[in-house]
């Protein structure tokens, strides 16, 4: 066959093929090995010297010009399937959805949030502390230097040397006297902390607190004793009591731990409260002249007090709940008990 007409009849060809297969055959039967097009270049170098030349010029014009028509059609048939997938795939974003089912609030946070409201109507504000501390804020700030045996009963998750995951919303005291830069402060860190506790029914690696601070002029502890008493009645009921006891902290002195009477035998003593009539709730105390000075406070003209809540444990007594775990697995069960309550 004629160059010219080889050429015509493929172009042809290539321009009728209907998707990529046909395309793939035309390609084959015009630009293969075994092709017309390859056997006249075989016959070549039978031929002299001119006429080689210009019939293996025109051979390669025409073999390009099939090339390009090629991938150009190639190319159409690529994108017109591409739209036609996408014009199929598209979404009806007007249907309706799946539905989202309305479970109850994880109770940790019921709580935060009841004890947040508490403390705003006295005037406190939320303080944002971060999960990541320095060793500096959550251990040295608060009066528990290297070798502190304190740091025992802390046992810590470190990043690095210096970095770690706060043990306790303590350092959230620190950075509050830093801004208050040696004024007054009243505020409330509510947040996650971190120790590598045993799993067990009452521990976990992961816990939460609401730290309280009040500093002002002339701040002794029966300011704490009432404050606390307050927040309890507010939260478990009027006929709630409060007992202190004595207790050791590095950062407050003196300490207290804070018992609320137990609501099942009213302060007589009884299984829940394992004969003692009352349950622990908090850590708290005068806030320590050293973490004063420590935080820039001259101790003659400033004092506070101190308190950590544990949320978990404020939980455990509100609702009952026997297994400290129930509130990180996200049991959907478990939440809608707390719908209805
Ligand atoms: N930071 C203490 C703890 O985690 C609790 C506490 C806070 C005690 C403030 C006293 C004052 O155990």
């Amino acid at each position: 066959m004629d160059l010219d007409e080889l050429k015509a009849k493929a172009l042809k060809a290539i321009k009728d093929a209907k998707d990529e297969l046909e395309l793939t055959n035309v390609r084959n039967l015009f630009l293969s090995k075994k092709s017309e097009i390859n056997q006249k270049m075989g016959t070549l170098k039978d031929l002299k010297e001119d006429e080689r030349k210009s019939l293996g010029q025109k051979i390669n014009e025409t073999r390009s010009a099939i090339t390009d028509a090629f991938t150009q059609k190639f190319n159409d048939i690529k994108a017109y399937n591409l739209n036609l997938k996408l014009k199929r795939e598209t979404i009806d974003i007007s249907l309706p959805g799946a539905g989202i089912k309305n479970i109850g609030i994880n109770p940790l946070y019921l709580v935060e949030d009841e004890i947040i409201n508490i403390f705003l109507g006295m005037g406190y504000s939320v303080y944002e502390g971060s999960d990541v501390e320095t060793d500096h804020f959550n251990f040295e700030l608060m009066n528990i230097p290297k070798d502190h045996p304190a740091r025992e009963m802390q046992d810590t998750f470190y990043i690095d040397k210096s970095l770690l995951m706060r043990t306790h919303t303590s350092p959230a005291q620190a950075h509050a006297m830093e801004e208050a830069k040696g004024g007054p402060v009243r505020i409330i860190c509510p947040g996650k902390c971190f120790r590598r506790d045993d799993d067990d029914l009452i521990h976990s690696h992961q816990f939460k607190q609401i730290e309280g601070l009040l500093i002002d002029k002339n701040i002794n502890i029966g300011h704490l004793e009432k404050t606390l008493e307050t927040f309890v009645k507010k939260l478990f009921g009027e006929k709630r009591e409060i007992r202190m006891r004595s207790s050791y902290f590095p950062f407050t002195e003196p300490s207290v731990e804070v018992d609320v009477s137990c609501d099942k035998c009213g302060g007589k003593g009884c299984p829940v409260c394992k004969g003692t009539g009352y349950l622990e709730i908090l850590g708290a105390g005068i806030v320590n002249p050293r973490v004063l000075k420590l935080n820039g406070y001259d101790p003659k003209e400033y004092s506070g007090f101190a308190f950590g809540i544990g949320i978990e444990r404020v939980a455990i007594l509100k609702y009952g709940i026997d297994d400290i775990r129930r509130f990180y697995t996200n049991d959907i069960r478990f939440l809608d008990e707390f719908k209805r309550r």
